[in-house]
């Protein structure tokens, strides 16, 4: 029996399912209220049969993972039980879409994506350094919520390593992301989900596909052989993504190598140059205001820098995106989606 406390007998029936936040090959997603705490959450149903092939070592392989998971990037799992038909997955709700939903009517500004990947590399970074492959990087399974605060989700395909060496060799995930490895059935590692952060990436940075065909064959051979269009990207976003898409594993950095890309680095120092310049003309607008504050004002900006957060200083970006606009907007996005689950109730 798959239940995080037996002696409770937790079940679907104790929570209000409201409006379906999306679907995968394996799920579906829905917007639930616990009856008794009125807490909102994404239960994701798992079905565990699919055309009559069973699917319970994959879900126990995604539910074993996440319950271990502990990172301010990945979705949290609260609770997980099953009835005949489903395994029902308790999630924190997020509030945004997935990527490949949120950005759909264009490609994000240069710094939005630049914090977007950071976070995801941050996750990524968690995952292989515990020997975690997550095997289906790509935008949908990328959640965003309204303060562009990302959670990588969908632990479905991951794999775990018994020890930092080992290789593996299923062919899985989505075709648009896989990488070549895979496709010419050779045995892989965590590379992989470089690759596919590199095609993330770039649907990201273009809004299209680097590698894309009609039907499965055209896909595929796009992959092992097209050139890449680079020519709307600049050349540090060139960098960046060649630094990713090579078709020869051992080409491509791996995650610690990728979270010390120049390309991160670029964005933070441009910030960086950005807020003191405007602290300079905000000191000559104003005399009061003298090298001391100016001082003060490049000191909290390099730690922002650091820290990945973007805006004009650590302090106010973080009430931008942080605690205060959460207590402001985040009661009133929480009351909206309580309306929904009241409206689209199912059971
Ligand atoms: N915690 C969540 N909060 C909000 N939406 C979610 C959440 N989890 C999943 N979704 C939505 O449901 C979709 C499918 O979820 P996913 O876990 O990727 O399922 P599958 O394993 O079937 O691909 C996602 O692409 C996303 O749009
Ligand atoms: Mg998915």
């Amino acid at each position: 029996m798959l239940s995080k406390s037996p002696e409770l007998l937790n079940t679907i029936d104790d929570y209000i399912v409201g409006e379906k936040l999306g679907s995968g090959g394996y799920s579906d997603v829905y917007l639930c209220q616990h009856r008794v705490s009125e807490k909102e959450y994404a239960i994701k149903f798992i079905k565990k049969k699919i055309n009559g092939r069973c699917k319970m070592h994959r879900i126990r392989q995604e539910v074993k993972v996440l319950d271990k998971i502990n990172h301010r990037n990945i979705i949290k799992l609260y609770d997980y039980f099953e009835d005949d038909q489903h395994v029902y997955l308790v999630l924190e709700y997020i509030t945004g879409r997935d990527l490949s939903k949120y950005y759909r009517k264009g490609p994000p500004k240069r710094s939005h994506a630049v914090g977007i990947i950071r976070q995801v590399v941050s996750a990524l970074r968690y995952c292989h350094n515990n020997n975690i492959i997550h095997r289906d990087i790509k935008n949908g399974n990328i959640l965003i919520d309204d303060n562009r605060r990302v959670k990588l989700t969908d632990f479905g395909l991951c794999a775990v390593k018994t020890s930092p060496t080992q290789t593996m060799s299923d062919d899985l995930g989505t075709l648009r992301y896989k990488p070549p490895e895979m496709i010419r059935r050779e045995l892989y590692d965590e590379k992989v989900d470089i690759w596919s952060l590199g095609i993330t990436t770039y649907v990201l940075l273009t809004g299209r596909f680097p590698f894309d065909g009609s039907d499965k064959e055209s896909i595929t051979k796009s992959i092992m052989s097209d050139t890449i269009d680079y020519a709307i990207l600049s050349q540090r976003d060139i960098s960046f993504i060649k630094s990713m898409l090579s078709r020869e594993p051992h080409e491509r950095l791996d995650i610690n190598q990728i979270a010390k890309h120049e390309w991160f680095k670029c964005y933070c120092r441009k910030c960086h140059r950005r807020k003191l310049s405007s602290a300079t003309a905000a000191a000559a607008e104003d005399p009061s205001k003298t090298s001391d504050k100016t001082g003060s004002t490049s000191h909290r900006s390099h730690r922002s820098g650091r820290s990945g957060r973007s805006g004009r200083s650590g302090k106010s970006n973080k009430s931008r995106s942080g605690r205060s606009n959460k207590s402001k907007s985040g009661k009133s996005r929480s009351r909206s989606a309580r309306s929904r689950v009241d409206k689209s109730t199912r059971t």
